[in-house]
């Protein structure tokens, strides 16, 4: 698995680049527009759909793409100057006044050891806003700038995700849409799709099951990072991410780039269009997806909340859901504190229990 928080993929030189399908199985069309994430956070858009006007066309033509890696990250982009000293004075009340903020707007608990890391990704910030210290950069916060609270949140929003993560779960997944046999629409929300490939591990597990793009399923991908939405919708993949997926996952689902792209592969446009996605926050009092829900992904998400804001989160999911309804959780995530409201199948697979049918 990779961080997606370490640098961005390049953006395609316009005219130099090409991304061309291999063989398809499901039908192959010639590859569409389609570009690199965004270097620049994606701007607000909080509870709209994200366009795909954000992408760059890639001009077709061009061959198969050799595998690499991005980037890492740089010790400047650690924000800590050469020999290891800090560049800003970051006290344990800035960092108690951080976790206050990012607590009370994102439900995320950070440990007392993720100062390093909320240094890090700060200091990016104070830079990016002229500010001298923390104090000045949380006070500018606290007062009310919306553009920087995006970003502030996006910072410290921890983004690990791989396709077909924890993969025990998309056999069970198949197998459930097969239950709901006629059942039009079946509804499926992925709620922390992070840089997108777990909606896409849905979506082609979606395809696999119907043989076919065009299916009764709609899924709703959410994520209250602005900036992993914008590389979600994309959907342009380094191909050190996706070289662990099948050959025959590869060429039905993928587009593979050549030229500045080389190196890359985008998902096939028919994938693409089977998702949307919108930003949400799981803090919210109310969500805007529409229901009744057939399953929940809700994967490595709650690992970063507190069980009175896991319970609250779980009593929303719970009217939103089908009687028959699934919800997935991450492997580390249990919510027997929550057995009044979901029933643990094994797996880390839940369904509603009785008292909430
Ligand atoms: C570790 S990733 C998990 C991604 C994916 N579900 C998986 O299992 O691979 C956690 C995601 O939850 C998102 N997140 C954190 N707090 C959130 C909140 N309050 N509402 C919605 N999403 C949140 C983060 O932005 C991040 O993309």
């Amino acid at each position: 698995m990779v961080d997606p928080k370490r640098p961005p993929v390049p953006p395609a030189k316009p005219g130099s680049s090409s991304l061309s399908p291999a063989v398809s199985s499901l039908g192959a069309r010639p590859a569409s527009p389609l570009g690199a994430r965004a270097a620049t956070p994606a701007p607000a858009r909080p509870q709209s759909s994200l366009s795909s006007s954000l992408s760059r066309p890639l001009q077709p033509g061009g061959g198969i793409a050799a595998s690499s890696s991005a980037p890492a990250r740089t010790l400047g982009g650690l924000g800590q100057r050469e020999g290891g000293a800090r560049e800003f004075v970051f006290t344990s009340a800035d960092f108690e006044r951080v976790r206050k903020l990012i607590y009370q707007h994102a439900g995320i608990s950070l440990s007392p050891a993720k100062q390093d890391m909320v240094y890090s990704r700060l200091a990016r910030r104070l830079r990016a806003t002229n500010k001298n210290s923390f104090g000045d950069y949380l006070e500018m916060l606290e007062k009310g700038n919306s553009d920087e609270w995006e970003r502030f949140v996006n910072s410290l929003t921890t983004n690990l995700t791989s396709f077909f993560r924890e993969p025990h779960h998309f056999p069970i997944f198949a197998e459930h849409l097969k239950k709901l046999g006629s059942r039009n629409p079946i509804r499926v929300w992925c709620s922390a799709a992070s840089t997108g490939e777990e909606p896409y591990s849905i979506a082609m597990t979606v395809a696999e099951t119907f043989n076919s793009f065009t299916t009764p399923v709609s899924i709703i991908a959410t994520d209250l990072d602005t900036n992993v939405l914008a590389t979600a919708d994309k959907g342009v993949y380094a191909m050190d991410r996706v070289e662990r997926l099948s050959p025959d996952r590869l060429k039905r689902f993928f587009l593979k780039g050549s030229g500045s792209q080389e190196g890359y592969a985008a998902v096939r446009p028919e994938l693409r269009r089977m998702i949307q996605f919108q930003q949400l926050n799981l803090l919210n009092a109310s969500y805007p997806v529409k229901g009744p829900l057939d399953v929940i992904f809700c994967r490595n998400v709650m690992i970063y909340f507190d069980k009175p804001t896991q319970y609250k989160i779980l009593s929303r999911f719970a009217p939103m859901m089908q009687e028959d309804g699934l919800l997935f959780a991450g492997h580390s995530e249990s919510f027997l504190h929550a057995a009044d409201i979901f029933r643990s199948l094994g797996k880390t697979v839940y369904e509603l229990s009785r008292r909430t049918r």
